[in-house]
């Protein structure tokens, strides 16, 4: 028997002992399986009109919404520390929300603005842009709503123009996020006849009907727009087959990357996608997660530094790619200082 067990003098004893990797550190770190780097983060970020405005988001601590002048220093601040690419997230003004989200398509923007001043003054980080309605449509959905329906193939056109208006500003990767069928095509197919072939596409693939977004809601002022629920564009939480097939449709129309999301509960998807498919898998750790983790550490409940690194390298072993998440910045702190 290769024997678990042998006799001493103390009795029966384990001859296989895992323990004996984990005594030292640099044993432990040696044997690592998986490894946690500033390479694999993106830091989601919330952009106001103004200038030197600054706001703090009250129910995700640490996380503030700022003017274009404010972001673009943050964002070398981040970028010092080796965070090498961002998503931009608009608080639109009110009087600018409609039912059809026409501020979506406007050159000026605030999300083109942001892009234009980000690459003048930081043209080497990567940008995000969010593709979907809910910033600008006064329903707060990220379709156009009709009736109480969200229109699928209406809310596409809108959304192709808004693809090539963030493109035009110097977004690298168009990122839908809206669940609306067939848009990845289609936002394809226009960006390479206008002239945007290296433009990426990250397409928000499976994407959960989650209760985890209320922070993000609330920072960019559309929790008291919704109008009901957003559960008939995206998924139930009870799938995981129909996470597969949407990953796989928006890979046949193009998509350079995909997205699961939100990320610590649905670890099983970002597995299950990353081994079927085998393309960049990346995740989100949105804002309810991030939210849930503060809370815990305001109270006293969890040590801030570990839970944060633990809670990115658990997306890492589960297959990520690339982590979102609002603590980038901190945690590129962490990961610096060791
Ligand atoms: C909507 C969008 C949402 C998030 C990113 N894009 C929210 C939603 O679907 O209501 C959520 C991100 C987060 O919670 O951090 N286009």
């Amino acid at each position: 028997m290769s024997g678990l067990t042998v006799v001493n003098g103390l009795g029966r004893y384990p001859r296989t002992r895992p323990r004996r990797l984990r005594v030292a550190a640099w044993s432990r770190d040696l044997v690592a399986e998986t490894h946690l780097s500033v390479n694999d983060l993106v830091w989601p970020v919330f952009v106001i009109e103004g200038e030197g405005q600054r706001e703090p988001v009250d129910s995700m601590p640490g996380v503030e919404r700022l003017s274009i002048d404010l972001l673009v220093e943050a964002v070398g601040e981040a970028k010092a520390l080796g965070v090498k690419a961002i998503d931009l997230f608009p608080r639109v003004e009110p009087h600018l929300k409609t039912p059809d989200g026409r501020e979506a398509t406007n050159p000026d923007n605030l999300v083109s603005r942001a892009t234009r001043a980000l690459k003048a003054a930081h043209p080497d980080v990567g940008i995000f842009c969010d593709v979907a309605l809910d910033p600008y449509n006064s329903d707060g959905h990220d379709g156009i709503v009709k009736d109480g329906v969200i229109l699928n193939d209406e809310t596409i056109s809108v959304l192709i123009k808004q693809s090539l208006v963030f493109a035009a500003a110097g977004c690298d990767v168009i990122s839908p996020s809206d669940m609306m069928d067939g848009r990845v095509g289609q936002i394809r197919d226009a960006l390479d006849a206008a002239g945007f072939g290296h433009v990426q596409i990250m397409a928000y693939a499976a994407k959960y009907a989650s209760a985890f977004y209320g922070p993000f809601r609330d920072a960019i002022g559309t929790d008291a727009a919704l109008k009901g629920d957003k559960k008939t564009y995206q998924m139930n939480p009870a799938n995981t087959d129909e996470a597969l097939r949407e990953v796989a449709m928006d890979l046949d129309e193009g998509a350079d990357s995909v997205m699961v999301k939100p990320g610590m509960p649905y670890l099983d998807i970002v597995q299950r996608v990353r081994e079927t498919f085998a393309v960049p898998t990346l995740v989100y750790q949105v804002s309810g997660e991030y939210a849930m983790i503060k809370a815990a550490v305001n109270n006293g409940w969890l040590d801030n530094d570990r839970a944060v690194l633990e809670s990115l390298l658990a997306f890492k072993r589960a297959g990520a790619n690339a982590i979102f998440t609002y603590a980038a910045v901190e945690a590129a702190r962490l990961l610096r200082d060791g």
